[in-house]
């Protein structure tokens, strides 16, 4: 018999070395620090160097995981991002360059702010039912910006995730069925004239969770699933508290007791020294869950929800495979959070307000990341990358 199963079978993430303890901000904010630790459930956040953007951070997210495949068999690669560098080339082409895939490769970037690596995980799976032999390189990476003193602020974040698609996956094979629930809603976005997002943000954290009673909705009644058919809960992350109140709203819904530590915690640990990562972060929440969960959750169903504002929501499910924890890449995902070094207030601002000419004048970057990928600076009117 074929062996219908596809979806994840590896995924590595990065993270840069510079972060700020959420502390140190309140302190500069005036704010009880408990408003962020406690109220937003959040501790630390990725701040991105001046010499790093979404290429770079994709680039070394992916190239520890090409490492250990054939290339060859990558003819397609998604670029999930809202954090674009160029209004008409994919940024995926220059991290198909960096990492030297092959030249029969298609490569697009696809948007609908934190969702769209969602959408390009279900085109990629019904495209690899139809290409058995292959894999697809799907990478999300982003950069949350809201402003300096903005309520949004200690909400922001950085991150990239890799993964590597396939039929029988190592770690999670997704189920059929999925729940959508799309409308035409302004609680977040960020015109092309502005680096940072215009947010109504409690309104945000509504819809929200009226996109996840929605898509639940419409999942259950496709899939014939029910709560207690799932063992673990992934949600999108903006800051950890909106993914347990979203558990929370579910169960209600549902009528079901909360069992939010052991059904939800464990994937929320990254995130809570990360922040957001926009379209990487849901999934940086199931590498969370995957390398943190005490229990084997071999054979075990994760349901999931996506959301992107705008918006679109998404509730769908996996299934963890049997030998996943020899495919995780834990040690390597600790070294990034250890390797890290927490800002002072005023480096932080200075990274933070650091920007390239906006008129396409050269320019070179100062060399502050040690990490394999930086940008280098703008060449008439070119990114340019090593
Ligand atoms: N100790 C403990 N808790 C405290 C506290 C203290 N000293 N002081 C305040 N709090 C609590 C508050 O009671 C509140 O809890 P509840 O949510 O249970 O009411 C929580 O801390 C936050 O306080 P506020 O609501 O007063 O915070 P705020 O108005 O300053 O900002 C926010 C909160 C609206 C989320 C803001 O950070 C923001 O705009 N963030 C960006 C938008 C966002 O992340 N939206 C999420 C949904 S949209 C999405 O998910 C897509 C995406 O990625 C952006």
């Amino acid at each position: 018999m074929i062996d219908q199963s596809v979806g994840i079978d590896a995924l590595q993430f990065y993270t840069p070395p510079f972060a700020i303890d959420l502390a140190t901000l309140a302190q500069h904010r005036g704010v009880d620090p408990d408003k962020f630790r406690i109220g937003l459930g959040q501790e630390q956040m990725a701040v991105m160097p001046p010499d790093e953007d979404v290429v770079t951070m994709a680039a070394n997210a992916a190239h520890p995981l090409l490492e250990k495949i054939e290339k060859e068999k990558i003819r397609l690669v998604l670029f999930a991002t809202e954090s674009s560098v160029d209004q008409s080339k994919a940024a995926g082409l220059w991290v198909h360059h960096l990492l030297s895939l092959p030249s029969s490769c298609r490569i697009v970037e696809v948007k609908q702010a934190c969702y769209s690596a969602t959408c390009a995980l279900h085109l990629a799976s019904s495209y690899l039912k139809e290409h058995r032999d292959e894999k697809v390189l799907l990478i999300a990476a982003d950069n949350a910006r809201y402003g300096l003193n903005s309520s949004g602020e200690p909400t922001q974040g950085c991150g990239a995730i890799a993964m590597i698609l396939s039929i029988s996956p190592r770690l999670l094979s997704l189920d059929p069925h999925q729940g959508i629930a799309a409308s035409h809603v302004m609680d977040f976005w960020r015109p092309n004239y502005l680096s940072e997002a215009v947010v109504d943000g409690k309104y945000s954290t509504q819809v929200y969770l009226n996109a996840l009673i929605e898509s639940w909705t419409d999942y259950s009644s496709r899939s014939n699933r029910a709560f207690s058919d799932h063992d673990r809960f992934c949600f999108h992350i903006p800051f950890t508290r909106m993914a347990k109140k979203a558990y929370e709203r579910l169960a209600k819904h549902v009528q079901s007791p909360s069992e939010y530590e052991r059904q939800v915690a464990a994937s929320l640990l990254y995130s809570r020294k990360m922040g957001n990562a926009y379209t990487a972060a849901l999934y940086i929440g199931l590498a969370s869950l995957l390398e943190n969960d005490s229990s084997d959750l071999s054979n075990k169903r994760v349901g999931f929800f996506s959301y992107g504002s705008g918006a679109v929501g998404e509730f769908f499910s996996g299934t963890v495979q049997s030998n996943y924890k020899e495919a995780l890449l834990a040690t390597q995902h600790a070294r990034l959070f250890e390797r890290r070094t927490l800002l002072s207030h005023k480096d932080y601002e200075e990274f933070f307000t650091y920007s390239v000419p906006s008129d396409g004048s050269n320019h070179t970057t100062p060399q502050i990341s040690p990490s394999q990928f930086r940008f280098l600076g703008v060449k008439g009117h070119e990114r340019l990358y090593g």
